[in-house]
């Protein structure tokens, strides 16, 4: 048998229209404009609104990837989408979003690898795909972390924003796509970075509510020296594991987490900042969804091309961190175009119709 390749073949973002920038910030917390930028970049950040879930904006992200890909969502096989601010904590958001998209014959599940949950996706999604398994994957990072910040910690509320970006994996003969990944853990830094209330460790109650646990709790000093040292390390062992070097790589694509921490890695690798996508000055950190949407930015600058070699490198909460190495092709040849506003509107109208015909059927046999 011939050996299977995963390509991307398609990619969408979906930003909530509503931008806080550092100076309406220091109207609620005692920092400035300037102490944001100098310490991390950041200028501004998207918010959700009222009507805006992670489901919501994995929806919109998934929708223009498959337009993209001009895949049609019942063709997809599996669907992960990697989030940390989930729509609850079941089910999974990928369910909710399997069912706005009308995937009718995909599997659906949730990873959680915080910020590094985009590269572990990539990772699973392409495996699926190379062990014959299936053929279409929609990988997606979505967070509404504006839901879990507290807004008046100015250690962790300036660092943080909304967003969502997907990817279509497919399989293919031709050489490329997803080359190489790593991933990796260590628990023992689990206090670093966290949100320690409503689990099975601390359920929710009146007391975590009033301790604030339902919160983002964060050492940033330590998060970052952590930080700096595995983006340097993972982005160098997916390289030699695929027998490639830093001059092969046209475009590194880093978990937008603080310009010193890209800097810092971009130093280790001795890697010119030129090629080196940012983006957090206007989004802050989307954790998950952060480099898909640096990606589909570099793809509408021109920064990123068929045959150049990108990597992308995480790191998060957990403690996680990975890098994947992806040989850049775009759209597999197709041949019907297919509608995402029709898409939507079927796949609405579907989902109605499964509702209801559960209420027909719990009214005829009962619901006890
Ligand atoms: N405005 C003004 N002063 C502030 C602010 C603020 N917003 N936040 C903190 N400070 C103060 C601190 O209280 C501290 O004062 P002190 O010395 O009197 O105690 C001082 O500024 C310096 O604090 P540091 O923590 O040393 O500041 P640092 O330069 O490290 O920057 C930052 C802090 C930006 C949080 C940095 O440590 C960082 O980016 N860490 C990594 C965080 C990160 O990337 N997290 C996401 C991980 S991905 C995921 O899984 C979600």
């Amino acid at each position: 048998m011939s050996p299977r390749y995963a390509h991307i073949t398609g990619w969408g973002m979906a930003v909530p229209e509503k931008i806080l920038t550092n100076a309406e910030i220091s109207k609620m917390v005692d920092t400035t404009d300037e102490w944001i930028v100098s310490r991390t970049g950041i200028r501004e950040r998207r918010i959700a609104g009222s009507d805006q879930t992670t489901a919501s904006l994995a929806t919109d992200a998934a929708l223009r990837a498959l337009e993209v890909a001009n895949l049609h969502p019942g063709d997809l096989d599996m669907i992960i989408l990697s989030t940390s601010s989930p729509e609850y904590i079941f089910p999974a958001t990928a369910s909710i979003v399997q069912d706005k998209i009308g995937a009718v014959k995909a599997g659906a599940f949730d990873l959680n690898a915080a910020c590094t949950g985009f590269v572990y996706a990539i990772n699973l999604g392409s495996q699926a795909i190379k062990s014959n398994g299936v053929e279409n994957v929609l990988i997606i990072g979505s967070e509404t972390l504006s839901r879990v910040v507290n807004w008046k910690d100015r250690n962790t509320c300036i660092l943080f924003g909304d967003g969502a970006g997907a990817f279509v994996l497919q399989a293919s003969e031709e050489p490329g796509g997803v080359l190489a990944a790593v991933l990796r853990s260590d628990g023992s830094g689990e206090d670093l970075l966290s949100i320690p209330g409503g689990g099975s460790r601390h359920p929710a109650s009146m007391q975590t509510l009033y301790d604030g646990l339902h919160y983002i709790q964060m050492n940033g000093r330590e998060v970052f020296r952590f930080a700096t040292r595995v983006m340097v390390e993972a982005t160098k062992q997916t390289i030699e594991s695929a027998k490639l070097t830093m001059d092969d790589i046209q475009l590194l694509i880093p978990h937008q987490a603080n310009q010193r921490i890209i800097e810092a890695a971009a130093r280790g690798l001795d890697y010119p900042m030129e090629q080196v996508m940012v983006n957090l000055d206007r989004y802050g950190n989307t954790s998950t969804a952060s480099i898909p949407i640096a990606t589909v930015e570099a793809l509408e600058q021109g920064r990123l091309k068929p045959g150049d070699n990108t990597v992308m490198v995480a790191f998060g909460s957990g403690l996680t961190w990975g890098a994947a190495l992806i040989n850049w092709t775009g759209p597999l040849p197709y041949r019907r175009k297919v509608s995402p506003r029709l898409v939507r509107g079927f796949a609405r109208l579907r989902s109605i119709l499964a509702r209801l015909r559960r209420r027909i059927e719990g009214f005829i046999w009962g619901n006890g």
